[in-house]
């Protein structure tokens, strides 16, 4: 079976996943798709249609409504704790152990990476099961539950926020630095379920391939990157990236 799908990828891909030293792969809300993770866009079903995500994922709309604002991320954490990592998250977590250099840099703040066994993962727009502090921006892991809505911080009783990028926001600047620094050193990098429009994160391939890096694409869509991309897979990560790293004996 896998001899079959060895001869369906290009020589050279194969032997750039055997020859590479240092990995980078970027990883978007594709990846978490096929585990039913809604997208940002398609999460705005049933008591939440009416309102747009740019209206709930801003500090000014916390500031305006605190209250609906946490409630719509406790509605996306329950989905995520409802729902398992696939083969996708699956293959990267095993790849991790095969390169001396593994770097793994994620869009998603579904924490699915880390669940399918991934360590150390760049986290470009926070996790959605952490919470921080609205006022002191620092990570609160515990609280006392009073039945306020959002919950107090237990050191300035100021209100508690989910630890993600809102618009407008940021991006924490030790994540995006460590993502430049192994776009920039990697000689292979992958870029799977992402539209690519989405910036920084979409310069970080761009940033390997000036630097000589092998860059593969996984999307079943083509996107902006398509056309510089040394090789684009057009299939869900989930079934193509397993295929890959067995053809290439890699998992
Ligand atoms: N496998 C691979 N790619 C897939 C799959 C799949 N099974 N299903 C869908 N895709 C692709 C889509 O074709 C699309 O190009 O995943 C991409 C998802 O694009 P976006 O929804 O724009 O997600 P992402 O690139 O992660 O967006 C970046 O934008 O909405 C904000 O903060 C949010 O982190 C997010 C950021």
């Amino acid at each position: 079976m896998s001899a079959t799908r060895a001869a369906t990828f290009h020589p050279e891909l194969i032997t750039a996943l055997r020859s590479a030293r240092r990995v980078a792969v970027l990883t978007g809300a594709g990846v978490s798709a096929e585990s039913g993770v809604p997208t940002f866009r398609d999460a705005q079903t049933g008591l939440w249609e009416n309102f747009k995500p740019e209206d709930l994922a801003t500090p000014e709309a916390f500031r305006r409504n605190p209250k609906l604002v946490w409630e719509w991320y406790e509605w996306r954490r329950q989905k995520v704790r409802s729902v398992q990592p696939n083969a996708g998250h699956r293959a990267l977590a095993g790849m991790a152990k095969r390169y001396a250099e593994f770097a793994l840099i994620t869009q998603n703040v579904d924490g699915l990476h880390q669940r399918a066994g991934s360590a150390g993962v760049i986290e470009l727009h926070g996790n959605i099961t952490r919470t921080r502090c609205f006022n002191e921006n620092i990570v609160v892991p515990e609280w006392t539950h009073t039945g306020e809505v959002p919950p107090l911080c237990p050191q300035c009783k100021g209100h508690l926020r989910p630890d993600v990028v809102w618009f407008g926001e940021d991006l924490p600047e030790a994540a995006i630095n460590e993502a430049k620094r192994v776009s920039s050193a990697c000689d292979l990098f992958l870029s799977l379920g992402t539209s690519s429009v989405v910036y920084p994160a979409a310069m970080l391939p761009e940033i390997a391939l000036r630097t000589g890096a092998t860059v593969v694409e996984i999307n079943p869509d083509e996107t902006p990157f398509t056309p510089n991309a040394t090789f684009s897979l057009r299939a869900p990560s989930g079934v193509v990236l397993p295929d890959l790293l067995r053809a290439a004996g890699i998992v």
